[in-house]
């Protein structure tokens, strides 16, 4: 069985503190009340990594995430942080070509391949991020916008390499606006990702693929999502700020 996985992803909030004490009540809560398989990852801004990979030491399921990270290995790249910097904190996710990325920094298909592979070389697991604009779904080209985006990103890899990755589909209209993608819309282009992956692959690593969807899932909307056929799980923005929540969304899986 392919795992489920809730991931969260800060963005830029909360300082350090912040981060820790959230972080910490997470932990308690998963801790306590967590009982299923699922696995539980938070994604953090760069300053909190090592200070949250400590925390999670002795807490089975959860585990801790970059949200992004620099296409090289090392060298003069002021202000940038690398893989293998991610790797040392005790780091062992890192979101990749998140829409935000994609749209703010310019992050072409092509970029996100060479942070896909320095991500595996540096054996962290990539959180791959597809999704359609709201002009791409309008306009009915959301298939062949996602197909491109899996096959410039990640289809490049062998099979051995690509069973570490996990894909998440996000609507770029539905990250942040309240507009979630009904469980139908999001489990058929779910299926669409499983099927890209089977004719690239095989049928087994298809099935063996987590699909994560992320675009304002919160405690209301995970039960219906979560319960597709090829939903595996989400990736949490603005309600895995609030700890109660963020959890509430894990225990989904129990
Ligand atoms: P949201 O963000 O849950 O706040 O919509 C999801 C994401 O951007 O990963």
């Amino acid at each position: 069985m392919r795992k489920k996985i809730v991931a969260g992803n800060w963005k830029m909030n909360l300082d350090y503190q912040e981060g820790v004490s959230l972080f910490s009540e997470i932990a308690h809560m998963v801790k306590d009340e967590v009982y299923g398989q699922q696995e539980v990852v938070v994604c953090s801004p760069y300053i909190h990594l090592y200070a949250l990979a400590e925390l999670s030491k002795g807490i089975d399921r959860i585990s801790v995430g970059a949200e992004n990270l620099y296409q090289e290995e090392a060298g003069a790249y002021t202000g940038e942080i690398s893989a293998k910097q991610i790797k040392s904190t005790g780091a062992s996710y890192v979101i990749v070509g998140h829409s935000e990325r994609r749209a703010y920094f310019g992050e072409t298909n092509e970029v996100l391949a060479q942070k896909i592979d320095v991500a595996l070389k540096f054996q962290l697991k990539p959180i791959y991020c597809v999704g359609e604009t709201k002009e791409e779904r309008e306009s009915e080209q959301y298939f062949e916008v996602i197909r491109e985006q899996l096959q410039k990103g990640v289809f490049h890899l062998s099979a051995e390499a690509f069973a570490q990755v996990v894909l998440a589909y996000e609507p770029v209209w539905a990250i942040g606006t309240g507009l979630t993608a009904s469980p139908e819309q999001a489990q058929e282009v779910h299926a669409y990702i499983r099927k890209c992956v089977a004719e690239k692959y095989d049928e087994t690593l298809a099935n063996d693929t987590t699909i994560l969807y992320g675009g304002s899932c919160n405690p209301k909307n995970a039960p219906d999502l979560f319960s597709q056929a090829d939903i595996d799980g989400g990736l949490i923005g603005g309600a895995s700020l609030k700890s109660r929540d963020f959890t509430d969304i894990v225990k989904v899986f129990n």
